[in-house]
């Protein structure tokens, strides 16, 4: 089977729309973007809060395209959510709280946007009848691995931070509008992404401005926490043939088998941007900070013919790289991160 989610569908596939929730963040962006590269009888409504991790420059590239439109608005918003899923025929819902340190400093936000936001999406789904529910979902799910073996479908679920166990309660929740009401639906499980366009909270852009900028790169604990990275071009194929091909009721994890510790993708960027080893600081760990993360994506591979495609040592250089290569992107983020931070500061302030 070809693993090209766009060369599943023919000329004569019928015209459909997605609502894409959370398109103008990182994982999100790429997504629209591909769909409306790949599959030309395909539009999207993307429904985006624009919280700080939106950034409608990751899409100035679509704008204005004609199979694409722009809400700004809430997952949690019932009455914009039910208008919305009654105009299109599946739903792929990216938008999420999604950073681990943050969910330990505030969780409540998680909860309404992971878990009573994937409701407000399912519910509206169930009433309006569409075809598919794509719930994108993550690794962090199955909660930390010791040394040896890798998190199956059939793992069980075991988070540890407050977003990991709101991501679960969504998978929980879109599980059960599969059994319970037929709700023809897909669960993704991906592990760490990496890539142009992602916001500089996370490991690598952070450490990539933080070492052009000549800061500091404060790792957590020893640094030897593993992840499985892949890259977010790989990740989109497999969404949007999950999409297409994805059998109801069914869940997909999705990894590169390419597992690295923290430490050497830090030294790794310091050395693409021949930056010191001394910028390196070792600080207290994260609370709760699982070890070790490993993705059996065989089934995804043997069912739907997905395979990742990106060389990580490529991928890794091109992405470091990027940031460097595109100032405006980060000056225009930087700026409005500046404004934000002073809007709060003028709140806390009267
Ligand atoms: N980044 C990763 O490595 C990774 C790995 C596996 C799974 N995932 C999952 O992929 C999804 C996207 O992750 P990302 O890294 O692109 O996140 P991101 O933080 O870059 O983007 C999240 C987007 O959701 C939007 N959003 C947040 N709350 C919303 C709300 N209430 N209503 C509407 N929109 C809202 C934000 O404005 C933003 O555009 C998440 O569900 C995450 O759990 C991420």
């Amino acid at each position: 089977m070809n693993d090209t989610a766009a060369s599943s569908l023919t000329p004569s596939t019928p015209k459909r729309t997605l609502l894409v929730t959370g398109g103008a963040g990182f994982i999100g962006s790429w997504f629209v973007r591909y769909i409306l590269e790949n599959e030309p009888q395909t539009s999207i409504v993307n429904l985006d809060l624009l919280t700080y991790a939106g950034n409608l420059d990751n899409l100035s590239s679509i704008e204005g395209h004609p199979r694409y439109e722009f809400i700004h608005g809430d997952i949690t918003d019932k009455a914009l959510v039910r208008s919305l899923m009654n105009r299109v025929d599946i739903c792929v819902n990216i938008a999420a709280q999604t950073h681990v340190d943050r969910s330990i400093d505030g969780p409540d936000v998680f909860i309404s946007t992971n878990v009573v936001g994937t409701q407000t999406l399912l519910e509206a789904a169930r009433l309006a009848g569409i075809q598919k529910f794509i719930q994108v979902s993550t690794d962090e799910v199955y909660g930390s691995l010791g040394s040896t073996g890798a998190f199956t479908e059939t793992s069980p679920l075991d988070p540890s931070s407050p977003y990991s166990a709101s991501k679960t309660s969504a998978d929980l929740l879109v599980m059960s509008y599969f059994k319970t009401y037929g709700l023809p639906v897909c669960i993704t499980r991906c592990s760490n992404n990496y890539g142009p366009y992602q916001y500089p909270e996370k490991l690598i852009p952070r450490f990539v401005l933080n070492a052009m900028a000549g800061k500091q790169l404060p790792v957590y604990g020893d640094g030897l926490n593993v992840r499985d990275w892949i890259h977010v071009s790989d990740h989109n194929r497999a969404l949007a043939l999950v999409m297409n091909q994805g059998q109801p009721g069914e869940i997909y994890n999705i990894g590169a088998n390419n597992e690295q510790s923290n430490l050497s993708i830090t030294k790794c960027i310091l050395q693409t941007l021949d930056k010191p080893e001394s910028l390196i600081t070792f600080v207290e760990d994260r609370l709760g900070h699982d070890r070790r993360y490993a993705i059996d994506s065989n089934k995804i591979q043997t069912q739907l013919g997905w395979q990742p495609t990106v060389n990580f040592d490529q991928g890794l250089e091109e992405t470091i790289l990027w940031y460097g290569k595109n100032p405006e992107w980060v000056r225009r983020l930087e700026q409005r991160l500046a404004r934000e931070t002073q809007t709060v500061a003028a709140r806390s302030s009267k």
